[in-house]
């Protein structure tokens, strides 16, 4: 298995030839099976160069559960996998994520809430969609291992909902915000550093860069060549997104500790809890 490596090719053709528990961390957003929607769409409809993002429900259901079983193969027990997706509506039937996920090895350990603070499809069929998911997957060490380890409390304070708008300085049809990627090493590895962080689903290599500037290696898997070019070129100039990724990890920290807040009664009420976390 090379390092520091994007293979152009099929998400399961790649992951295939990848040894088992390898990986440290996986994290991606795969392509959502949304197709053409002509109404009512506010930003416009998310297409890859020369793929088809428009295939039977089924078919695409069944095709993520492989995905995910097989990074569930490559990632070492005791660690995990955030995988990016949102609810749909297909005729009015809701397809929520957390169908297919159920049904792969995974073990869900949260569902995060990604407030985009704007929304695609702007009719009123329903309220407005401004949220995506990531759901934190979890390898457990052993039957008994469903938790893992604990977050440092800098990390954890962020909370489950992430309000961090779309990325739009970028060509890729559906990138993510570096501050995505970004969050998720910093938080799972804290200052640790030199592991092994795999995108099967690379697009603009936005997980990629992210590992690298916090100095981990990576492994991406992309089918169109072409945004596996623009991603290698963002590898070199990595450290023209150093700003971004800098405001990100100043979000992470504790104003007063666990310890000072208990000292001053916060959860005994002789002091009553802010209503701000932070
Ligand atoms: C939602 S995008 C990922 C974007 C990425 N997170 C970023 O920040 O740029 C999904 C990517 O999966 C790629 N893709 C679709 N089908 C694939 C397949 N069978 N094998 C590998 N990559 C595939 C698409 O070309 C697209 O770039």
């Amino acid at each position: 298995m090379e390092l520091n490596k994007i293979y152009i090719g099929d998400v399961l053709e790649v992951l295939k030839s990848l040894p088992d528990n390898s990986i440290d961390l996986a994290i991606t957003s795969p392509p959502y099976n949304k197709g053409e929607n002509k109404k009512g769409w506010l930003v416009k409809n998310v297409k890859y160069k020369g793929i088809s993002d428009k295939i039977k429900e089924e078919e695409y259901q069944k095709w993520q559960i492989e995905v995910l079983n097989e990074v569930y193969r490559v990632i070492k027990p005791g660690s995990s996998f955030f995988y990016n997706h949102k609810i749909r509506w297909e005729k009015g039937i809701m397809l929520h994520p957390i169908e297919w996920i159920s049904k792969s090895n995974w073990h869900i350990r949260q569902e995060i809430i990604w407030d985009r603070g704007i929304a695609a499809n702007i009719r009123g069929w329903r309220f407005w969609q401004v949220e995506e998911r990531i759901y934190w997957l979890y390898k457990p060490r052993d039957k008994k291992d469903l938790i893992g380890d604990e977050l440092l409390s800098k990390h954890a304070l962020l909370t489950s909902i992430w309000k961090i708008p779309p990325e739009k300085n970028n060509p890729h049809p559906a990138p993510f915000p570096i501050e995505i990627p970004t969050r998720i090493i910093y938080s799972i590895f804290d200052e640790e550093k030199n592991k092994i962080i795999l995108d099967p689903f690379a697009g603009s290599g936005t997980t990629l860069v992210a590992a690298k500037a916090l100095n981990h290696n990576y492994i991406g898997i992309e089918k169109v060549k072409e945004y596996a070019d623009f991603a290698k070129e963002r590898l070199k100039n990595y450290q023209q997104e150093l700003p971004k990724i800098k405001e990100e990890l100043k979000k992470h920290q504790v104003k007063k500790s666990f310890k000072e807040r208990k000292a001053r009664g916060e959860f005994t009420g002789k002091h009553k809890p802010k209503t701000t976390l932070f």
